[in-house]
């Protein structure tokens, strides 16, 4: 068997769930903050379907997907959790009643972007006798899709009078609310109250409203309303370094593999393509059968390290598609068959996604969700 594989802590996301729970209930405690786990994205890498099935045991309230292909699967093994997809509807290559029809024996819950979204549920689910929940998505800002705040409010009356929709929700997402400058996302925030109030004046009642993201639920209380939308929290990193230390969090994947071929190599020896590496001694070079195939990225050669038992060995050369090589010394104690760690946390050494993320200039949601298929998920 393939030695590589991504280890997933259950208990650790238990801890990361508990954490995020007992943080946005300090404030106000006899408020229940309802929770929509973020399972989108193959759970950020995580495996969907075990991630959903323990977001549901420990009590998770909605699960939030992208988009109806990753809800009707995840609809397969869980029968009854409230499933909101954030995506918008696109025309399938089935029927209009047909695919509404789809979408109602999966019970899914719709996000309404626009007013055609709207009629279109409404006129079908109509037509075969049946009520769509939708929650509408409000563009405050982040301008990806959602009815725009400055004419939401007449939208939503609109929508108020299809008689085949239930109004069950109504959201808008944040552009910066990791960030430590809060000024945008307040913006936005107060852009989401002035809708909200008027709606309350209009008689327009909604009971489900959303906004915080993780980023959010760290920095800015007010906007937690009726539920919050972890993410990246739940896996165990934190949005920003700005925001780190706020909730105690444990990182729930750790990335690994095992020494499977180890060499002794003259001096002046390359590693690997383009020879980009040469060895200064006579040394051991370890290979490790993980690479860019793997989601391990190729930019990490010669510069990213791997942790085999407590102590951390440079990346050797360019990494392959299947393999990557590592310098042991000119002596070493390292077996094949010993384990390594490429990304995560274990012996004290920490290899987390957002330290590889800072390394290759991106953020550690894009390290998760990198990890490919073909690596596979051991559940702990
Ligand atoms: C609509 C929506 N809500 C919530 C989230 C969760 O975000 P985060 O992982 O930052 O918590 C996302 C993810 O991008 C999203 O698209």
């Amino acid at each position: 068997m393939n030695p590589t594989r991504a280890e997933i802590d259950l208990n650790k996301l238990e801890y990361n769930y508990n954490s995020i729970r007992n943080y946005i209930h300090k404030e106000n405690p006899r408020k229940k903050v309802k929770i929509c786990g973020i399972v989108k994205a193959n759970a950020y890498g995580h495996g969907i379907q075990e991630i959903s099935r323990k977001l549901i045991s420990l009590g998770a309230d909605y699960l939030g997907v992208a988009n109806y292909d990753e809800a009707i699967k995840l609809r397969s093994v869980i029968p009854d959790a409230n499933i909101l997809v954030f995506g918008t509807l696109i025309h399938s290559k089935l029927k209009p009643s047909a695919y509404v029809s789809k979408l109602l024996k999966y019970n899914l819950i719709a996000t309404v972007a626009s007013l055609d979204t709207a009629k279109f549920l409404d006129y079908y689910s109509g037509k075969l006798g049946r009520k769509f929940r939708i929650h509408i998505k409000v563009d405050t800002g982040l301008k990806r899709i959602g009815l725009d705040v400055k004419r939401a409010y007449k939208n939503i009356e609109q929508i108020f009078t299809y008689k085949n929709l239930i109004v069950e929700g109504i959201y808008t997402h944040f552009a910066t609310s990791e960030s430590a400058d809060k000024s945008f996302a307040k913006y936005q925030l107060n852009k989401f109250y002035d809708l909200l109030e008027m709606l309350r004046k209009g008689g327009m009642k909604i009971p489900i409203v959303h906004s915080a993201n993780s980023g959010a639920i760290i920095n800015l209380k007010d906007s937690y309303f009726d539920m919050v939308r972890p993410g990246l929290l739940l896996y165990g990193y934190y949005p920003s370094d700005d925001l780190k230390q706020k909730i105690d969090l444990k990182p729930i994947m750790n990335l690994k593999s095992k020494v499977t071929f180890i060499k002794r190599v003259d001096a002046n020896t390359s590693i690997s393509y383009g020879r980009k590496y040469f060895t200064e001694k006579k040394s051991f070079i370890g290979s490790i059968p993980i690479g860019y195939g793997d989601g391990y990225w190729r930019s990490l050669s010669n510069i990213g390290k791997v942790s085999i038992g407590n102590k951390f060995y440079p990346i050797a050369g360019a990494i392959t598609m299947d393999w990557l090589m590592i310098y042991l010394g000119v002596k070493s104690t390292v077996r094949i068959g010993d384990d390594v760690l490429l990304m995560g946390s274990e012996n004290g050494n920490y290899l987390g996604a957002d330290k590889l993320a800072k390394i290759l200039k991106t953020i550690p949601y894009e390290i998760l969700c990198a990890v490919a298929d073909r690596v596979q998920r051991i559940y702990i």
